[in-house]
């Protein structure tokens, strides 16, 4: 048996050509990885989610959440943010004296982090991290909505926001706006950028726009 110490051996590996194969074993090797990380880590519990409505884990910035507690500032009651990630948004409404201060979050894995964060930030218990889809949850009792999603699922959530917040509700979305509604509030620049939207300004404007459809319809008749 030979018995080459380790240097010896690295030593000859790296004055080896690696070659097409190796290049493939590499490159097969990587992927492999990183989808073996996606597929475990970033998106478990998304199986039963429609694929256009997958959204990965992004971290709002500090910026980030910053520009959104400036916007629900005054705003009082509770907060919930759809897709709350590791539960920075929560943690900090809820430093901020939003309560029940409540995340919704499908990754099994980021629910546990967003727990972790809380208890070691000594908040264990006055926060609230559930796994549940999103689209799943009855919003008409929420007054403060946060979301930070991909502009793909944001037109059907205007929808559902539409459909079941109250009037006096306030959605601030973050990095992307919402494609149809009109922002009372904007806060910060480029990536790090947040809307505010009113709920009830909102539906006056969807109002407004139907009537205006409606008279422009008869006109033509
Ligand atoms: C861009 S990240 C934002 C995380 C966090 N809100 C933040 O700002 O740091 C979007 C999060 O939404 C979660 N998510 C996507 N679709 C979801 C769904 N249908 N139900 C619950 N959570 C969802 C993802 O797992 C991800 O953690």
């Amino acid at each position: 048996m030979d018995d080459d110490t380790p240097d010896e051996v690295f030593a000859e590996l790296k004055s080896r050509p690696i070659g097409g194969w190796g290049v493939a074993q590499i490159a097969a090797g990587t992927g492999l990885a990183v989808y073996a990380m996606w597929a475990g880590i970033l998106q478990p519990g998304f199986r039963k989610v429609p694929l256009k409505l997958q959204v990965p884990y992004i971290p709002a910035s500090r910026a980030q959440v910053q520009n959104v507690m400036t916007l629900l500032r005054g705003r009082q009651g509770g907060l919930v943010d759809l897709g709350s990630g590791d539960g920075r948004i929560v943690l900090e409404a809820h430093r901020r004296g939003f309560s029940p201060a409540v995340g919704y979050e499908l990754n099994p894995w980021l629910v546990r982090l967003a727990r972790f964060y809380a208890w070691r930030a000594g908040h264990h218990g006055k926060v609230s991290y559930r796994r549940e889809d999103l689209w799943k949850v009855d919003l008409t009792k929420c007054k403060n909505i946060t979301v930070f999603l991909a502009p793909s699922v944001l037109s059907l959530l205007q929808e559902k926001l539409e459909a079941e917040l109250p009037d006096d509700a306030l959605v601030v979305a973050g990095r992307f706006p919402f494609p149809d509604w009109k922002p009372c509030i904007i806060e910060g620049h480029g990536v790090d950028r947040a809307w505010a939207y009113s709920v009830q300004a909102q539906r006056q404007h969807t109002v407004n726009k139907n009537n205006n459809l409606t008279t422009t319809e008869s006109l033509l008749q």
